[in-house]
């Protein structure tokens, strides 16, 4: 949550962070602000999106250093006074800050005793009224006195400080909120929360890890740990264009992000397998082959769509590696003690890899000296960097906050280590093996097809875009599709639906069935299909409105069903790479007819890097 920008060099420093924070605004959009220096520090805050922040800004603007800063609200509502930057006491120094201060209200009573009078609701705030009560106090330097501030804090950070006593000078500091430097033409640096800032200026960039500072001084630059321990920045070269991160003629990047489905999903298994030899090509299979074969339990952690998409793959270990598995919210497994065996395996999905919870059950889990496989989409994000291996899944930067193509790459590494382990533990033959990385190839088009019913689900959604309420139904693999139907109609639409596997509807949902509320039905042709028809008639008996997603040519569920929704046929264990599209353009649509901000929905953030 919280994105952040820096920049020193010789660039319009204001247009700079302007543009990096309307790159970063999924991290949070409710207020904004910049801090500008050259012999004076200027500061711009507003409460709402960059763009508002943009219309504050004077034109004309020529320093050469400054940092921005989006907000999404932890401390303090989201208001003018509370937007960043934060000024220490004497005015002197500002800081932007992603992350909590967890011993915010013990620093902030010591401070106030000692005279200082606070401004804002805010954590961060606290954080450089300490930075200065230690350089007074201790007669130190500004980096000396940011490390021992540092060392007092707990909780979660990524900032930038500046100081306009010192105006060649720009620090930062990362604690399990992410940070990257880009490194420009000689002098001059770039700092932000994820490289798309970056991006457009330079492709070298050194990912910060926890606990390390960065100070750049007089055009050099030098990383410490907060110990004090000098370190030689690791220097990597980014390999994402800028077409990547831009909406490249589509109205939303979550439109965007559905359309690149066939690609992202190609991409996610394109050169891990060798299809007519059915051998894969996955360097964590070969450096854990052992562990693999003998593993007698998974443990899957995510959350929200990434959660969903560990119960997928709960369903495909088990039908197809005959592994006992087990999926867990991040959140709830860090809290609830939970039996870590270390002969287990762990499995994080994370598109951002920098979700707290789930970063936090990582950390838990390693420290128990369990085997933890990261698979996430974000190169050099924490969680990767935290495991002992896993796979990328490569669909490609993720803007809109509504994950789509992160969903069906997760779905697409996990259904391919499904298989990988299926066949390394001898629970599969290698004529089916080879039967469905055939079919997996097949499903790019297949996606694409799919994407062909664009003009049919508007028509859907035009009837339904008034619905007060919506349920999704589905059972087996496409359950969890359930799930995260219902809550990308929930999060984008702000309609209220819930997801349930279609046989528990009996159980009290039922009582929910009315001549209004629509009900989708997730309904390919599988190993459930005739279960699934007699609960599609127990909502039709009841008046029940159906939407149904079927396998081509379903006349049965024709009959029945009020809307009906063909997509192609594939193996059941393939299916929610393609139920999942339709679900997505339905929620889409319905979101824009309602008028909705479907990339930056409402009290939401596309990473949620606090607890
Ligand atoms: C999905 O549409 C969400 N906005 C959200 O549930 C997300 O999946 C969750 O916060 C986990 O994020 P991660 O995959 O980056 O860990």
């Amino acid at each position: 949550m919280c994105g952040i920008v820096g920049y020193i060099g010789y660039r319009d420093a204001s247009s700079v962070l302007i543009k990096g924070l309307k790159r970063l605004e999924y991290r949070g959009y409710d207020s904004a602000g910049i801090a500008l220096l050259d012999t004076k520090l200027e500061i711009y805050k507003t409460k709402g999106k960059v763009a508002r922040l943009a219309e504050i800004i004077p034109s004309g603007l020529t320093h050469k250093v400054g940092m921005g800063h989006t907000r999404w609200a932890t401390h303090g509502e989201p208001t003018d006074i509370n937007a960043h930057p934060h000024l220490s006491p004497s005015g002197n120094l500002a800081v932007i800050h992603n992350g909590i201060i967890e011993n915010y209200g013990s620093l902030k009573e010591a401070l106030i005793r000692q005279g200082h009078t606070f401004h804002s609701d805010t954590d961060t705030e606290v954080l450089i009224h300490l930075v200065e009560e230690i350089k007074v106090n201790e007669r130190t330097t500004l980096e000396e006195a940011v490390r021992l501030a540092l060392n007092q804090v707990i909780g979660a950070y990524a900032l930038v400080i500046l100081s306009r006593d010192e105006p060649s000078k720009l620090i930062a500091a990362r604690k399990g909120s992410p940070l990257v430097v880009g490194y420009g033409e000689p002098g001059e640096f770039f700092l932000a929360s994820d490289a798309t800032p970056i991006i457009e200026y330079t492709r070298k960039v050194t990912y910060l890890n926890d606990g390390e500072m960065v100070f750049i001084k007089d055009g050099t630059l030098t990383i410490k740990t907060i110990e004090n321990v000098e370190k030689s920045p690791y220097m990597q070269e980014l390999e994402i264009n800028l077409d990547a991160i831009e909406k490249g003629g589509y109205e939303h990047f979550m439109l965007k992000e559905i359309y690149e489905q066939p690609k992202s999903v190609l991409d996610s298994f394109r050169g891990r397998v060798f299809v007519d030899q059915g051998v894969f090509r996955m360097r964590s299979l070969q450096e854990y082959e052992e562990k693999l074969r003998t593993v007698n339990r998974v443990v899957m952690l995510g959350c929200g769509t990434s959660w969903h998409a560990a119960l997928v793959g709960e369903y495909l270990f088990e039908e197809l590696a005959r592994i006992h598995t087990e999926v867990e919210y991040a959140s709830e497994f860090r809290y609830r003690n939970p039996v870590i065996n270390k002969n287990d395996l762990y499995i994080a999905i994370s598109q951002s890899g920098e979700t707290a919870d789930t970063l936090a059950a990582v950390m838990l889990a390693k420290k128990h000296d369990a085997t933890v496989f990261g698979i996430c989409n974000v190169v050099g994000s924490s969680i990767p960097r935290l495991s002992d291996a896993g796979a990328y899944t490569h669909a490609g930067p993720e803007i809109g906050v509504a994950s789509t193509k992160a969903f069906t790459s997760q779905i697409t590494v996990l259904t391919l280590l499904a298989l990988a382990l299926a066949d390394l533990r001898g629970a599969i033959s290698k004529e089916q093996l080879i039967v469905y990385l055939k079919e997996l190839e097949r499903i790019p088009d297949k996606v694409e097809q799919t994407l062909k019913l664009n003009d049919e689900i508007v028509e859907i959604a035009k009837k339904f875009k008034d619905a007060r309420n919506f349920l999704y139904l589905g059972r087996g693999v496409n359950f969890p599709v359930a799930l995260e139907g219902a809550l990308k109609l929930k999060e984008i639409s702000y309609i209220h639906a819930e997801g349930y596997p279609a046989a528990e509807v009996k159980h009290g949902p039922i009582a929910l069935i009315d001549e209004v509320m629509p009900v989708v039905f997730i309904a390919p042709k599988s190993g459930h299909y005739g279960k699934i028809i007699s609960n599609i008639q127990e909502v039709k008996a009841r008046r029940g409105i159906v939407i149904a997603i079927v396998s081509n040519g379903d006349e049965q569920i024709r009959e029945m069903a009020d809307h009906l929704i063909e997509i192609p046929d594939t193996e059941e264990i393939f299916s929610p790479l393609l139920t999942t599209i339709p679900l997505q353009l339905l929620s889409y649509h319905i979101a824009v007819m309602r008028g909705c901000n479907v990339d930056q929905p409402r009290n939401l953030a596309k990473s949620v890097t606090v607890e």
